[in-house]
């Protein structure tokens, strides 16, 4: 029909786009590592970790995601990387480079474009209040509150505020598609390196700073030493499964949006060797931000309070506010502190958004420049749900969630396990791209570590029941 006329003209160009080898890459390993470590760290690492480690007990938690992060994040990033290397493209036509005629697999990228979008839409405006939070640092007009009730009012103010929400949530898309109308080494690569050195720095910084607190010994004690008593209180399985959810979340595997990065570098180097340095520096970020907040909540605020029921914005925005603003120096620890998730955010955001670009890029034949206007205007529009979810638009919910948490559940327990599913299985099985084309590319190049052939019936089997099993907890759970 039609409909294939147009995709292969669209392959056609593909390939006679490739020939001309006019793909921009990385200019250095160095900038795709960081690159690619700087969409998987964000939000996720400095607010979603400690905040479902304190919500489920403190250090058991810690372990059983770091042992999710290496049975499953590890993997299905080599999966990512590979079909985004092998395939120059991103989700939006990896699948249909790489399957073979009349295979259906590419259908799967409207499942990566929708997690793309759906991810921005709630992630841009949790970084808008980090964007306030910062001002209200960097001014000192939020050091006149220090009991966390007044801190809640002044966080509930806020996000009650429909146009002061609306405005930061739109600086942070202007801001971030800006960066990416420059293009991949000019935009991107230049802001996300200095940002993600300035933050690990940051991090190291603040992580020393806390240990050095009074009751430093105690918060680290509750966050590093595992106690079975802090199990029994969440209940195994729901520890498990929320362990198993911010392990998707911290990596976003599955949705193509490390894939991109994979399609940005060149075959010098294995991909088992790289998915293991960025998960390494994922999690580094993650175990710093809580040597940060854990000695602090213990020194300041007689512990981990919140509960699983509240924890949440208000952890970071009531108690860890209640927290600088009763310490000394409070003003520069809470404004380094949000710089650092700003960054840490806003790495995430461009990563994203220039996944986004490179759909539009792939499907249409508009230029850099036009694709970034369009992508704007839409993303205005989609984030005003969520935005507006906090005040005009309250009385929206489901299941005792907001439009918010709404987004976020099918972003994280949804999108990101059947997505990853796809790719592990379209790397395995005969009927995708198969195993031997998978391997090959993964362990093309010549340095960095090799994937074992062993790991075969692993990765065949075991690694699709495991996200099944993932899948339907969370999503019956
Ligand atoms: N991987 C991103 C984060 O952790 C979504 O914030």
């Amino acid at each position: 029909g039609l409909g294939d006329v147009y995709k292969r003209q669209r392959l056609e160009r593909l390939k006679k786009e490739d020939s001309m080898e006019n793909r921009e890459k990385f200019s250095s390993r160095l900038g795709f590592i960081l690159i690619s470590a700087g969409c998987a760290i964000g939000l996720g690492n400095v607010y979603r970790f400690p905040i479902t480690t304190g919500a489920y007990g403190g250090a058991f938690f810690v372990l059983i995601y770091i042992a999710f992060l290496v049975l499953l994040g590890i993997p299905v990033m080599t999966a990512e990387l590979a079909v985004g290397r092998a395939s120059q493209r991103s989700i939006a036509s990896s699948y249909d480079v790489l399957e073979k005629k009349g295979q259906k697999w590419h259908l799967a990228k409207y499942l990566g474009i929708a997690g793309n979008y759906l991810l921005m839409m709630f992630y841009t405006t949790i970084s808008g209040w980090m964007l306030i939070y910062f001002i209200k640092y960097a001014d000192g007009s939020i050091l006149a509150y220090k009991s966390a009730e007044e801190l809640g009012a002044v966080f509930g103010t806020m996000i009650s505020n429909p146009v002061l929400m609306v405005c930061a949530t739109f600086a942070v898309i202007l801001v971030c598609f800006s960066i990416c109308s420059f293009g991949l080494q000019k935009g991107v690569e230049r802001i996300t390196k200095w940002m993600m050195v300035a933050l690990l720095l940051l991090m190291v910084g603040l992580a020393i700073y806390s240990c050095t607190l009074s009751n430093a010994a105690e918060g680290l004690k509750f966050y590093l030493v595992p106690s079975l008593k802090s199990l029994e209180n969440s209940g195994v399985w729901t520890v498990i499964s929320s362990a198993m959810g911010q392990a998707f979340f911290t990596l976003s595997i599955g949705i193509g949006s490390i894939a991109i990065f994979g399609s940005y570098i060149g075959k010098e180097r294995r991909l088992l060797g790289e998915a293991v340095t960025i998960v390494g520096l994922d999690t580094f970020v993650a175990l710093m931000s809580g040597v940060i907040i854990f000695p602090a909540c213990f020194t300041y605020n007689g512990g981990v309070t919140a509960d699983a029921g509240t924890v949440g914005a208000s952890f970071l925005f009531t108690t860890l506010s209640s927290i600088f603003n009763s310490m000394p120096g409070g003003r520069i620890v809470g404004a380094l502190f949000f710089v650092f998730m700003i960054f840490a955010a806003f790495s995430t955001v461009i990563a994203v958004f220039e996944n986004i670009m490179s759909f539009w890029l792939e499907l249409t034949k508009l230029s850099r420049r036009k694709v970034a206007l369009i992508n704007i205007a839409l993303m205005l529009v989609l984030s005003l749900p969520c935005v507006l979810g906090f005040n005009v638009l309250e009385k929206i919910q489901i299941a005792g969630k907001g439009i918010m948490d709404i987004e976020d559940f099918l972003v994280s327990n949804v999108l990101l396990p059947l997505g990853s599913l796809v790719y592990v299985l379209f790397c395995s099985r005969k009927y995708g791209w198969g195993w031997k084309n998978y391997i090959g590319e993964v362990n093309c190049g010549e340095k960095g570590a090799k994937m074992p052939g062993w790991i075969r019936p692993y990765f065949t089997y075991v690694l699709p029941i495991i996200v099944i099993i993932v899948f339907i907890m969370s999503v019956v759970g």
